[in-house]
């Protein structure tokens, strides 16, 4: 029998790079799987794909900064499905304006030649710049929690991922907001996991490192060698990395695990 036979997943942001990955692996273990995207088209490719292997999904459009969006994917989820069993909170952004973006660049090549300076990023960050991270990060985990919660203390059982990052470790220069959304996040998976713990439910975070999907497609490419050159493995993470941690902590290979954060890096913060 397949290790998530008759357990049902929610995963945000599930139409591409780490979450499609997620919602692949997850089906391919048996889990039903519910999708909670923004972008509807991709959402409802993966569910697609998922149908093809032979795996039940369906993808809904949600975006998690909208409470009552997230609350309508959970009550769907569980009218399809009957329960939920596992929460991957993955939707995210990382977006910086190609003017920031071209700024950092000059200026870590000026550091490079031996010119250092303040990249000059938070300086200039907007109101809303700074509200929607957090608000698409730690308000959306927030949400979806709280909505997961109220389903799985019922039970007395449930797996709870939080997608954080090493920027939410170490700190991310080039970007503040989300260092600071990503530092949020694991703060929420250590409280809820003390808390809920008792109630046999577990809260886990994934940091990961530099992985080749959409969202990272855009840092230039010497960027990209910089970072690469700290990583001992060598290379770029694959969604699929990301999601085989993600079976681990969903699974019940990983019963004894709660409030941690795993961090698949290839080494990076060694
Ligand atoms: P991606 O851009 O390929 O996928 C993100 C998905 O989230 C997209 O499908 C997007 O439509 C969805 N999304 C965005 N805002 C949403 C909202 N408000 N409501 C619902 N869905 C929304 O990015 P990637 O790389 O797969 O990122 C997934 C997660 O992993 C994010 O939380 C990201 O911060 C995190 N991460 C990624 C790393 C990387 O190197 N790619 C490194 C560390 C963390």
């Amino acid at each position: 029998m397949a290790a998530l036979s008759g357990k049902v997943a929610v995963v945000t942001g599930g139409g591409s790079g780490i979450g499609r990955a997620i919602a692949l692996r997850l089906a391919r273990e048996g889990a039903k799987v519910a999708i909670g995207e923004i972008n509807v088209d991709n959402g409802a490719l993966v569910v697609d794909e998922i149908a093809a292997t032979g795996g039940t999904a369906f993808s809904l459009a949600t975006d998690v900064t909208q409470s009552t969006q997230v609350d309508t994917l959970f009550a769907e989820t569980v009218k399809r499905f009957g329960t939920v069993d596992i929460l991957v909170n993955n939707a995210g952004i990382g977006e910086m304006s190609p003017q920031a973006q071209e700024r950092v660049r000059e200026r870590m090549m000026k550091a490079m030649g031996g010119q250092r300076d303040s990249l000059g990023v938070t300086r200039d960050l907007s109101d809303a710049d700074f509200k929607r991270m957090l608000e698409v990060h730690l308000f959306g985990n927030f949400y979806c929690i709280r909505a997961a919660l109220r389903i799985m203390e019922e039970k007395r059982s449930g797996s709870i991922i939080n997608m954080a990052s090493v920027a939410g470790i170490n700190g991310i220069p080039s970007a503040p907001h989300y260092g600071a959304a990503k530092a949020g996040i694991i703060g929420l998976t250590k409280s809820v996991a003390a808390e809920v713990g008792g109630a046999g439910i577990r809260v886990n975070a994934i940091a990961p490192g530099l992985i080749d999907t959409p969202m990272t497609a855009g840092i230039p490419a010497m960027g990209k060698q910089m970072l690469l050159m700290r990583v001992p493995l060598g290379r770029e993470g694959t969604p699929d990395d990301i999601a085989g941690a993600a079976f681990f902590l969903a699974s019940d290979d990983s019963a004894y695990v709660t409030g941690q954060v795993i961090s698949p890096n290839g080494g990076l913060s060694l």
